[in-house]
């Protein structure tokens, strides 16, 4: 593992550990850089015709919030273990490694802020991406209401950047690269020419099996376990649901009306895009850095029972807007099958976005009460240091 610059903005330099970029022997080169290709659309025509599309765009203007604000940044969070999850969560909880070093406290230590920060560094790869897609969209999608809305997207995707690489940055301290196969998906989405590829790609799949994964990680931390994390991943969800949401009233129409062999190729291009991201979650680099036997974690990644579940439960949402979009056959039933994760495929999307209001607006309320018993305590320890009333002093 190797230090690279210090990037913590002014303000958090005093508190925030030095950054780390983890090396997992990835060439990062000087960035990433694709080429585009496709026509940036205008259009003259400005009667607004699209109702649910202008209603979503209101919608997006209204629930805008602040991450610097919003999010209780002045918490501490436990380095030893983040988000304040037991053992068993450990993906290689089990394995002969576990078996060998779980007695040891450093050692489950480093499991848990190394597994904790490649998903979060993972997820900051990702909003990146959904924010240059997002402003892709912009510029490629042919009617202007979308075109509305889609702008209120861009500034969210750049506040879920904001609020992952300052919890990164300032929490965890240490950041992984972006992932292979999160990088090869991104490369074929940018550089493809057709304007629903980004939707396609970034709102259903990658932001589908991010969102699955945001909450199980927000419903671990609930209940004061780990109150930043929690927060933070409940009002990012928040606004997730509108994306869908965008994602699926534009590619309704436009795949009712897609020839045989176009639906074909955005089918394939799910199942290709599903089983690499799939992949990706065995956090092959994970064992890799901390020096464990790959073959051991990997086997207990793949046939633990509750990566099992974690993993189909990876597809709840991707799954249902397949089937609203038209995309859903036995072709692609079948090679998810395969990949095991069925399981959770019935999941209603609209139950779920419901849920994921509520868990923002609970959030809010444990940040007030959370607030209110700070100032209680402060109060509290006020009165006890002030110096006794005249009169009162003890003998
Ligand atoms: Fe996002
Ligand atoms: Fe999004």
């Amino acid at each position: 593992m190797h230090t690279t610059t210090d990037a913590s903005p002014p303000d958090e330099a005093d508190t925030a550990p030095p950054l780390q970029l983890v090396d997992t022997g990835t060439d990062l080169g000087s960035g990433f850089h694709v080429p585009a290709s496709g026509d940036a659309r205008m259009t003259w025509e400005y009667d607004l015709s699209d109702q649910r599309l202008m209603t979503l765009y209101q919608r997006g203007k209204d629930r805008q919030w602040d991450a610097a604000t919003r999010i209780p940044w002045e918490l501490d969070v436990d380095r030893d273990n983040p988000l304040g999850q037991p053992e068993e969560l450990i993906p290689i909880h089990g394995s002969r490694a576990w078996e060998r070093f779980g007695h040891d406290r450093r050692f489950v230590a480093q499991l848990f802020l190394h597994t904790t920060a490649w998903q979060f560094s993972q997820f900051l790869h990702g909003e990146q991406g959904a924010l240059v897609c997002a402003a892709r969209i912009v510029e490629t999608v042919p009617d202007l209401e979308s075109k509305f809305y889609a702008s209120t997207q861009v500034i969210d995707e750049a506040r879920h950047l904001e609020a992952y690489g300052r919890f990164v940055r300032e929490k965890l301290g240490l950041l992984y690269p972006v992932n292979d196969a999160l990088r090869t998906l991104l490369e074929q989405i940018l550089a493809d020419s057709r304007w629903d590829l980004p939707f396609l790609g970034m709102q259903v799949l990658i932001e589908g099996l991010g969102l699955a994964s945001f909450g199980l990680l927000r419903d671990t931390t609930a209940n004061g376990v780990a109150p930043l994390p929690h927060a933070l991943l409940a009002y990012v969800m928040q606004d997730e649901a509108r994306h869908v949401a965008f994602g699926r009233l534009a590619l309704r129409q436009l795949y009712s009306e897609l020839s045989d062999t176009e639906r074909r190729d955005r089918q394939e291009f799910i199942i290709e895009g599903s089983r690499l991201l799939f992949r990706r979650f065995r956090g092959d680099e994970i064992w890799q850095v901390l020096g464990l036997d790959h073959a051991d974690c990997v086997e207990t990644v793949e046939k633990s029972p509750s990566m099992r579940a974690f993993r189909s439960l990876l597809f709840t949402r991707v799954v249902p807007t397949l089937r609203d979009i038209g995309l859903w056959d036995e072709r692609v039933a079948s090679a998810y099958e395969k990949l095991g994760v069925m399981r959770y495929a019935k999941h209603d999307l609209d139950t779920l976005m419901a849920g994921d209001e509520d868990a923002a607006l609970a959030a809010d309320r444990e940040q007030r009460e959370l607030a209110l018993r700070r100032a209680q305590v402060h109060e509290t320890m006020v009165v006890g240091a002030a110096p006794p009333a005249e009169g009162t002093a003890s003998a």
